[in-house]
């Protein structure tokens, strides 16, 4: 595993983190068992970056946390998220009290005295220009509740209104092969600043693993089930805003250009990797197999520029069009 520096700190995180929603609900049933494997095999393969939320299964993926990682290491990082708790875009999440009251249940969550960092989850963009969430959170920081403090965005236009936020740490967004505004629009610019860039969604909800084909069926309380098309959240965190057929479609012809060393889950990820923007991909690996191959993928080579421009021109041409939702 190879490791970058934290931002604008000299720690240094893994680039392939773990990203924990399956852990806690709406990717059907990961069991206790599993979580508890897949959480020590990506200790195991030098993984020292977790991505989490209050919201995750109501507190189970951090309450997994604190009961199957924190006795395995101190060295790690924890990030979480607030704003989306109970139910998500609901006034009542936003106020200084509110965010001091569910930092305060994610530390007794996750058995910490300060988080490593807290994200605002993708909140209504009007309260990311008004800035007052801001203020909260550097008043929660100034109150040693929380280390640093970033947002998980869903468009580069939200990113780069929270870029202008005094003291922002990190930025979390959806980056990926069939998703690639952000190297234009963002990437110059974070890292003048330097602000940490999180990627999620770095294989399309599984689509750029290139296994998922039109039969599959997703249990029912999998967001790919029932978020197909942004019927409960922003439509761009399920299949990264594609149709599924087209998605499948893609993910198909996307196989032409995966060089014979590889798997197509290692380019995917690889190619995100290949980016100096870019601080720690975070793929949600569901068991101990997915969280080895993607942990893996830090030692493999670059991927040549021939095949960059190849893996540009086929966003360009055959998937940009396709793209719904906030981009
Ligand atoms: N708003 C937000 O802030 C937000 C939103 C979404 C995600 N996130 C974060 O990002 C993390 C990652 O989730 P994501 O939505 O970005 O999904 P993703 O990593 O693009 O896809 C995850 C899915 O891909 C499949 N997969 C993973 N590794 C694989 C491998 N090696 N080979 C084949 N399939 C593999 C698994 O699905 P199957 O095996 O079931 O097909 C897994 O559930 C989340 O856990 C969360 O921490 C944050």
């Amino acid at each position: 595993m190879r490791y970058r520096n934290f931002g604008s700190e000299s720690f240094n995180v893994s680039e392939i983190g773990l990203g924990t929603w399956q852990l806690g609900a709406d990717w059907g049933n990961v069991e206790e068992s599993t979580a508890q494997e897949v959480l020590e095999t990506a200790v195991e393969y030098g993984i020292n970056f977790f991505d989490t939320a209050d919201v995750y299964g109501a507190g189970r993926s951090e309450s997994l946390i604190k009961k199957y990682l924190k006795p395995l290491s101190d060295d790690i990082i924890i990030a979480t998220k607030l704003g989306r708790f109970p139910e998500p875009g609901g006034l009542e999440n936003f106020s200084l009290e509110t965010f001091r009251s569910h930092t305060e249940a994610s530390l007794n969550r996750l058995g910490l005295e300060r988080l490593d960092l807290t994200q605002l989850h993708c909140i209504p963009t009007e309260l990311m220009t008004s800035g007052e969430v801001f203020d909260w959170l550097r008043t929660l920081q100034k109150e040693g509740k929380i280390r640093r403090f970033g947002a998980s965005v869903e468009s580069m236009d939200e990113a780069l209104i929270c870029l202008e936020q005094e003291g922002l740490f990190s930025l979390q967004i959806i980056f990926n092969v069939f998703r690639q505004k952000a190297i234009e629009t963002l990437f110059e610019k974070a890292k003048e600043k330097k602000v940490a860039l999180i990627i999620r969604l770095p294989l399309a909800s599984g689509l750029l693993s290139g296994k998922i084909s039109t039969d599959r069926i997703f249990p029912e309380n999998d967001h790919r089930n029932f978020n197909r098309d942004g019927q409960c959240f922003n439509v761009g965190e399920t299949f990264s805003g594609l149709p599924f057929e087209k998605g499948v479609e893609l993910s198909e012809k996307l196989k032409g250009l995966v060089p014979q060393e590889m798997t197509m889950t290692q380019m995917a990820l690889r190619w995100i990797l290949d980016f100096d923007a870019v601080t720690v991909v975070i793929p949600g690996g569901k068991n101990t197999q997915q969280v080895m191959e993607n942990s893996l993928v830090s030692d493999i080579t670059n991927l040549t520029e021939t095949l960059h421009n190849k893996l540009s021109n086929f966003y360009k041409n055959d998937v940009k069009t396709n793209i719904r939702g906030k981009y």
